[in-house]
């Protein structure tokens, strides 16, 4: 069975990497050349953990890269898309890149036999397969079910653990209405994952919701814990991540999800959660939690914002040291990340701003360029500065000690993720969510 995937982002790329690895017959397709090239040249776009090692292996057994939808459309009987469906200006998703596709598919359509089963990967908003199927239908002047089937397959894997996740999915949903398609690709599942892999089939709205439902109960989550850790800081004595560990050992609440942190970014939490505010509000339903759930994460900064405003007392002028610009560890991502908007609300108070991060300077430098200075060393970060805050959990940052900070100025620390013991820290040390500050 040949495979085509448009669209060789985070989920395309991985997916295609996986399948080629594994040895199924795949056709990547992207339209940037430049990504093109890298690809062709064994290097993924971005860094992702194991990605490289797949890609090689891929290209090197069964894993062809393209630019042409039309021969990828001639030659395949599954094709994917995984094309980017980022938030527009106005914090609603941004179906364009998929629509155009969506055309372009129409019109090859118009001159093939084949009859391929296109495949919504990408995450999209309820009733965006149906306006797909629509387009691809004017187009190519047939009709879903007979001379091409539409399906929606939503994605869960994480960024930093994209390749684990592909290899070894928890869920596979199939939304459509075409029961032949659905169960064909059923079928490519249960080979590729076993038969034990859990597959819910729906109708394709259904599948479209569970996405969100289900990124934004993670983000729901995420506000929850960080919700109780602000509670903890105003309680002394009490710390939030052995409460976490306490409710996550009910059954019922589950103990994933439950790290409080300085709030969710990332491309895909903070956009998908607006989204279904938004989609909420035109379908005239009141999206009471999620609004909480998305002030809550935005609140976060402010909160970190205020102790460093307090601790230092008039800002302009003073040092800091932000360790980890990424939205999570593993990863060069700094869309929608924390540190990005801490850093500009100090930047506003004519803070000076030094930065650490193993992977995300490079995107960094695109936002801030002269503004900051960055640094491949921690300690270069660490010298004369007024104040320390850990961001980004990388594992390297928890390799440091009391005596790393002996250089600063004033030795004030804020971990936003509490990756050191208070007790070993004999500096002042202020752990979001430890309730002794
Ligand atoms: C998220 C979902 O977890 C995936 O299932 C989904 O497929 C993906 O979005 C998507 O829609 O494409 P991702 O954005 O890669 O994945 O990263 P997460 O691991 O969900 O982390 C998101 C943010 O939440 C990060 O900033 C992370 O630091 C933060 N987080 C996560 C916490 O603050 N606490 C936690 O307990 C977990």
């Amino acid at each position: 069975m040949q495979i085509g995937i448009i669209g060789l982002g985070f989920v395309g790329l991985s997916f295609a990497s996986v399948l080629g690895s594994k040895g199924y017959p795949v056709i990547g397709v992207d339209t940037n050349p430049e990504k093109i090239k890298m690809i062709s040249n064994n290097k993924a776009p971005f860094f992702e953990p194991k990605l490289d090692l797949f890609l090689k292996n891929s290209l090197s057994k069964s894993l062809i890269i393209s630019t042409n939808t039309k021969d990828t459309l001639k030659k395949s009987d599954i094709i994917f898309l995984t094309i980017g469906t980022p938030k527009s200006k106005d914090g609603y998703i941004d179906l364009s890149m998929l629509k155009k596709a969506a055309k372009d598919i129409g019109n090859s359509l118009k001159n093939i036999t084949q009859k391929p089963i296109i495949v919504i990967k990408s995450t999209v908003i309820p009733g965006t397969t149906d306006e797909i199927q629509k387009i691809i239908e004017k187009t190519s002047g047939k009709k879903n079910g007979n001379g091409f089937s539409i399906l929606t397959n939503p994605e869960f894997l994480r960024e930093g653990s994209a390749i684990n996740d592909t290899l070894k999915p928890h869920l596979v949903v199939i939304g459509g209405s075409e029961k032949n398609s659905m169960e064909k690709l059923k079928k490519f599942y249960e080979k590729l994952y076993g038969k034990k892999i859990k597959i819910i089939l729906t109708n394709s709205q259904t599948a479209e919701m569970i996405k969100y439902a289900n990124n934004s109960f993670l983000a729901t989550k995420i506000s929850f814990i960080n919700q109780i850790s602000s509670l903890c800081q105003n309680i002394a004595g009490t710390n939030v991540d052995d409460i976490a560990e306490a409710i996550g050992i009910d059954p019922r609440i589950g103990s994933a999800f439950l790290k409080a942190g300085p709030g969710y970014g990332g491309s895909c939490l903070p956009k998908d959660l607006s989204t279904m505010i938004k989609f909420s509000s035109k379908i005239g339903a009141e999206p009471i939690l999620l609004e909480a759930v998305e002030k809550i994460n935005e609140n976060q900064i402010e909160k970190i914002f205020q102790i460093i405003n307090k601790r230092l007392g008039k800002l302009k002028n003073k040092q800091i040291g932000i360790l980890g610009l990424s939205f999570k560890e593993d990863s060069d991502d700094i869309r929608e990340s924390r540190s990005i908007k801490l850093i500009k609300i100090l930047l506003k108070e004519k803070c000076k701003i030094k930065v650490h991060d193993p992977k995300a300077i490079t995107n960094t430098k695109l936002i801030f360029k002269n503004k900051i200075i960055y640094s491949n060393s921690i300690s270069t970060i660490i010298d004369k500065a007024d104040c320390i805050v850990i961001m980004t959990p990388w594992k390297e940052y928890t390799k440091l000690v009391s005596n790393d900070f002996k250089n600063m100025k004033k030795k004030l620390v804020i971990d936003t993720r509490r990756i050191f013991s208070k007790k070993k820290m004999n500096i002042e040390y202020i752990a979001l969510g430890i309730g002794d500050n």
